[in-house]
């Protein structure tokens, strides 16, 4: 497949990696390509680098991942035509600019929305779906915890979206739990608070969800 990538921090050059990896064409969106050469470089010939809209418009897929408060701004700077009728990994998180309170960071949005249901409103011809949120960049592709598959949790109103979307999850090495329509997104981009708290107070960052079940 042909993968768009909207970001090019730790989760748009981790990702972008993963994809390339596992077989896929990876174009990079970027306001700021001088800085990716050593990323190409090392990348590959299924790597390559655009402006957002050239990003969007080479993705049959596209991933989003830049920080939550550009979100908006990169969405119109792709193009709606390069973003309708698509699917968009949502990886991004509503991260205020205000500094965590004792680890715990702050958040733009209330606990009644969520930046993807903000994201999905405004373009309702994209399928958005809640992803790799959860976790830190250095997990997100094929993690190793002995053996054990951690919990990603997605959310998204289109339900091809979404089993795009658990495919890529799946041969990234995850267990997926699919908590249904983007109202869910409230609940998913909050565990980014949590799962930072150690981070932020111990300097422990290596740790993944998992929803253990007895049904
Ligand atoms: N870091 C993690 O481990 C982690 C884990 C899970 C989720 N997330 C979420 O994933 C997203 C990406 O995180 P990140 O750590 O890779 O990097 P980041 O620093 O949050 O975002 C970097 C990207 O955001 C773009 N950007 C920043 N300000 C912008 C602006 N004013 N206008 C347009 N673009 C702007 C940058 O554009 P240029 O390319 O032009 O520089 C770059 O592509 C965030 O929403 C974050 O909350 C992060």
């Amino acid at each position: 497949m042909k993968i768009g990538i909207l970001g090019s921090g730790v989760v748009g050059q981790t990702l972008a990696n993963g994809f390339i990896k596992h077989g896929h064409q990876v174009k990079m969106g970027t306001g700021n390509p001088n800085k990716l050469n050593d990323w190409l470089k090392a990348a590959g010939s299924n790597a390559s680098i655009g402006s957002f809209e050239q990003a969007a418009n080479f993705g049959d897929i596209i991933v989003l991942a830049v920080k939550g408060t550009a979100a908006l701004n990169v969405l119109e700077k792709s193009g709606n035509k390069n973003l309708a009728d698509k699917t968009i990994i949502d990886a991004t998180n509503p991260i205020a600019e205000t500094a965590p309170v004792n680890g715990v960071l702050q958040f733009f949005t209330n606990q009644n929305s969520s930046l993807m249901e903000e994201l999905q409103s405004k373009y309702p011809q994209t399928n958005f779906v809640k992803a790799f949120s959860c976790v830190g960049s250095a997990l997100m592709v094929n993690p190793d915890f002995g053996g054990i598959k951690p919990t990603m949790f997605i959310a998204g109103n289109n339900d091809d979206a979404k089993l795009q979307v658990k495919g890529i999850l799946n041969i990234f090495g995850w267990e997926i739990e699919d908590m249904g329509k983007a109202e869910a997104a409230r609940a998913i981009e909050p565990l980014c608070i949590l799962w930072c708290i150690p981070g932020f107070r111990e300097n422990r960052w290596m740790h993944a969800f998992k929803l253990l079940k007895n049904n």
